[in-house]
């Protein structure tokens, strides 16, 4: 196998490196390509075959559907780990000791207070606000009550600012929503786990006693370590690009988050549960709304359908199905909208428009459903997600930092107006 690619444009060639991955994904090295070439540049939007980075965190292959951390499968790790140690593995390359994870837990939980003065800026939102617009602003306020740079050279420097945003944002979350029901904002319990401890801090009613369901903590533990990182999508993208700049690591998070919102990325959650309700609300009929998903006159997708990514199944979609029908078990709930939802699948997955087009149910497909069952609102979705996504989104500014990685600047081809001379308005 030949290690450079030649490219042959107007009778010239020029030859360019081709590098390969640990799990022996090849790519074509066009550092030099503009400059060899005396201007040529690619051009890929929506980047569907441009690696931005080289990265060591996530490994995904979406035609085998394998997803690991660090080279740990997703199935493990869901099984076997729990989010705290996930995180830590993202963001430093190897699963914590006893001792390692203890003092990491011990290190959040010394961060975990957010200034008082931080209510006042909550206080200004009105409660129809969403919490992922509410969350971002709050992540983004932290910059000013927290040094809002970061020295890469110094370990204790990066360390200190990955153990603030891990103990404070859950703070902030539980405030989103507690804002939203109208309950006090409270901080959390030193003495408890730290899924456990989230819990508490958004679920916990002023007047009755905080009591612990293993088989809610558990759910949402798993569903916060699937979302844990994705490798370089858009929200990652973005909190890397942001960082690129040298902005801080709170402020490129609220970038992040604001990526995030959209219902083409983790906003899909929330869509989904909106879409299985609007269904059952016309009547539960899903051939319907299957037919208005192909029909491409209609704008409507079937939400929860389809990844960039995975193009056999999301890995995450199996554990969550899984987990959605046992919570549901657990908890004896029947939920309309689940059968609903398995009706769409089932459909989806003998349609050849589905299955020509390799649209799989994706990770959010079944989380909602997890989430609604959890007594989450609707709203708080994403705002879950980016809960979940936080450590990957650490783990890869961290990264992108210590690498001294370049601004991201992307070029563009023009296809505007060539140059013409000004027009006074009278004239015009
Ligand atoms: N419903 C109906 N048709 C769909 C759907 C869908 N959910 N998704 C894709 N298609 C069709 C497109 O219309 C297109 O058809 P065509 O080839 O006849 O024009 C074809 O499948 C390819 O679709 P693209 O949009 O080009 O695929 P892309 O890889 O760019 O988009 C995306 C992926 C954005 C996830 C898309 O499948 C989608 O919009 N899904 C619904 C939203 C969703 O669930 N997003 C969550 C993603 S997972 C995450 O962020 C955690």
């Amino acid at each position: 196998m030949s290690d450079k690619a030649t490219l042959e444009y107007n009778g010239k060639k020029y030859e360019f490196p081709v590098t390969e991955g640990t799990e022996n994904e090849l790519a074509i090295d066009i550092k030099t390509l503009r400059s060899a070439t005396g201007g040529i540049i690619t051009l890929d939007p929506g980047y569907k075959n441009t690696g931005s980075c080289e990265s060591a965190i996530t490994f995904l292959d979406g035609e085998k559907g394998i997803l690991r951390y660090r080279g740990y499968s997703i199935e493990e790790l869901a099984e076997k780990a729990d989010f705290l140690e996930v995180a830590y593995l993202l963001i430093f390359g190897e699963l914590p000791n006893k001792e390692q994870l203890s003092k990491f837990h011990n290190d959040i939980r010394e961060e975990s207070h957010v200034d008082e003065e931080m209510k006042k800026i909550l206080d200004g939102f009105p409660k129809s606000a969403h919490p992922m617009g509410v969350l971002s602003s709050l992540t983004s306020a932290l910059v000013a009550f927290n040094p809002s740079s970061v020295d890469v050279s110094s370990e204790s420097e990066m360390y200190k600012s990955t153990v603030r945003i891990l103990a404070k944002f859950p703070v902030l979350v539980a405030w989103a929503m507690r804002k939203k029901k109208g309950l006090p904002l409270d901080y959390g319990d030193d003495t408890l786990g730290y899924v456990e401890n989230i819990h508490k801090m958004m679920f916990k009613r002023p007047n009755k006693e905080y009591s612990k369901n293993k088989i809610v903590i558990d759910a949402l533990d798993k569903l916060l370590i699937l979302h844990a990182d994705h490798e370089q999508n858009c929200s990652t993208s973005t909190v890397r690009i942001v960082g690129s700049s040298f902005a801080g690591l709170f402020a490129s998070i609220s970038a992040g988050i604001s990526a995030l919102w959209g219902p083409l990325h983790g906003g899909a959650n929330q869509a989904v549960l909106e879409m299985l309700e609007a269904i059952e609300a016309d009547g539960g009929d899903t051939k319907k709304y299957m037919a208005k998903a192909k029909d491409k006159s209609d704008p409507f997708r079937l939400m929860g359908f389809g990844h960039r990514v995975y193009k056999n199944f999301d890995p995450r979609a199996r554990i969550i199905k899984k987990s959605a029908d046992e919570v549901l078990g657990d908890l004896g709930i029947e939920d309309p909208i689940l059968e609903i939802a398995k009706g769409l699948e089932k459909e989806a997955l003998e349609d050849p428009y589905f299955v020509d087009r390799k649209l799989y149910p994706n990770v959010d497909f079944y989380s909602g459903i997890i989430y609604r069952a959890l007594g989450i609102p609707t709203e708080m979705f994403t705002v879950m997600f980016a809960l979940g996504r936080l450590p990957g989104w650490i783990a890869q500014w961290r990264e992108m930092r210590l690498k001294g990685e370049p601004i991201g600047r992307p070029r563009q081809v023009y296809i505007g107006e060539n140059h013409r001379p000004f027009v006074a308005v009278d004239l015009r």
